[in-house]
């Protein structure tokens, strides 16, 4: 029987995840929660979703948006629940909610760690989430870090790690965030992010710094690795090729920006023109010359599409799938991943 799933929250994450859980074989999307009227509900009304609603009604109804419920009568026809909540509603709805009426559910990378108890990047520690009740998908930022640094811990083991992140200003649709001009660093020393990755990369030393720049188009991370091994530059490049959920692109062919990896998205014929693969720039993979196993590399995370299949393995490993591989592979085909 196909798993049944819910979208509480329909926004940037969440319709997302409604739209992915809905191509697969083996899940059923019930529906999806709406807080406020706005053309996200027009939208998953057209889709044919159906609508449950969080608050009053009558927004809805005035705008001829049929309700097929409250968010309660949802709790009783459900297997899991992907809250898609803005950060901290997610604790709230878990103790409103999910607990109370029995209901797994993922969480968001807004939430902490321990409002799940489990943190998940699904090429990291699949395993971990088997069987579970909460499974928290950790951010788009972390889940950049913990997809390339999983794969060049499994390649040459890593002593330590640091990282810059440029953060994006604001989602494209985002008219209330910025900066709108200047560079803004996080003058918190770490930022949260590298903490973060310890929760699914565990054992890993990592020392992050971030900064938030002036555009919506993704976010760009320079990493720099000590390993316990000297890397090879051309046996990194294949193993980023052959990963899973990692996209090697060039500067010679013309791939210089964030601007031309969204541009790549979109020709690739992407839902929505999104990026779920973390791309790094094969150029910008490199070696100290002095003889230390450093690596250096960059990539660009999608903010708004790279946790969306992470959701969908979470849902399967909460259910029971124990075979990391075999959901990896059909939430990739279904969505149309590397
Ligand atoms: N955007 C990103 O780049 C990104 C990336 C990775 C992870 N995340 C994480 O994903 C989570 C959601 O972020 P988002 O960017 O998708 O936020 P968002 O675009 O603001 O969407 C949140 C949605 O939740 C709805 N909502 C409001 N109150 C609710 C409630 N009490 N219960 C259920 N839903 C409610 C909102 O409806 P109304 O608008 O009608 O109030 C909105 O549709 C956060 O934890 C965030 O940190 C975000």
């Amino acid at each position: 029987m196909a798993i049944r799933v819910a979208v509480n929250g329909y926004g940037t994450i969440g319709k997302r995840v409604a739209d992915a859980v809905a191509l697969q074989k083996d899940m059923k999307l019930v529906g999806v929660t709406a807080n406020s009227y706005s053309w996200l509900t027009e939208v998953a009304q057209k889709k044919g979703y159906d609508i449950y609603s969080i608050g009053d009604q009558e927004a809805f109804k005035q705008n001829g948006i049929k309700i097929a419920g409250t968010i309660q009568d949802l709790m009783g026809k459900v297997d899991v629940i992907v809250d898609g909540a803005p950060k901290k509603i997610g604790k709230e709805n878990l103790e409103k909610f999910y607990k109370p009426n029995r209901i797994k559910a993922t969480f968001q990378g807004g939430e902490k760690h321990a409002t799940a108890g489990t943190s998940f990047v699904a090429q990291c520690n699949y395993n971990e989430a088997v069987g579970k009740d909460y499974v928290r998908v950790v951010s788009c930022n972390t889940t950049g870090l913990v997809r390339t640094l999983n794969e060049i811990n499994r390649l040459y083991g890593i002593d330590s790690v640091h990282a810059t992140m440029i953060r994006r200003g604001a989602d494209p649709a985002d008219i209330y965030h910025g900066p709108i001009n200047g560079i803004v660093p996080v003058l918190e020393m770490p930022s949260h992010h590298g903490p973060d990755v310890q929760t699914v990369l565990k054992g890993v030393e990592i020392f992050t710094t971030a900064l938030s720049v002036s555009t919506t188009l993704m976010h760009v991370h320079s990493i720099i690795a000590d390993l316990k091994r000297k890397p090879d530059i051309q046996e990194v490049i294949q193993r980023f090729k052959d990963a899973a959920r990692i996209r090697v692109v060039r500067n010679a062919e013309v791939i210089r920006s964030t601007a031309q990896i969204m541009e790549l998205a979109k020709d690739l014929g992407f839902a929505r023109g999104d990026m779920p693969e973390i791309c790094v720039w094969e150029e910008a993979i490199g070696i100290d010359p002095n003889g230390h196993n450093k690596l250096f590399y960059m990539q660009a995370v999608h903010q708004e599409s790279d946790v969306v299949p992470e959701n969908v393995d979470a849902i399967r490993a909460m259910m029971g799938e124990k075979d990391a591989q075999k959901s990896i592979r059909m939430t990739n085909e279904a969505m149309g991943i590397k």
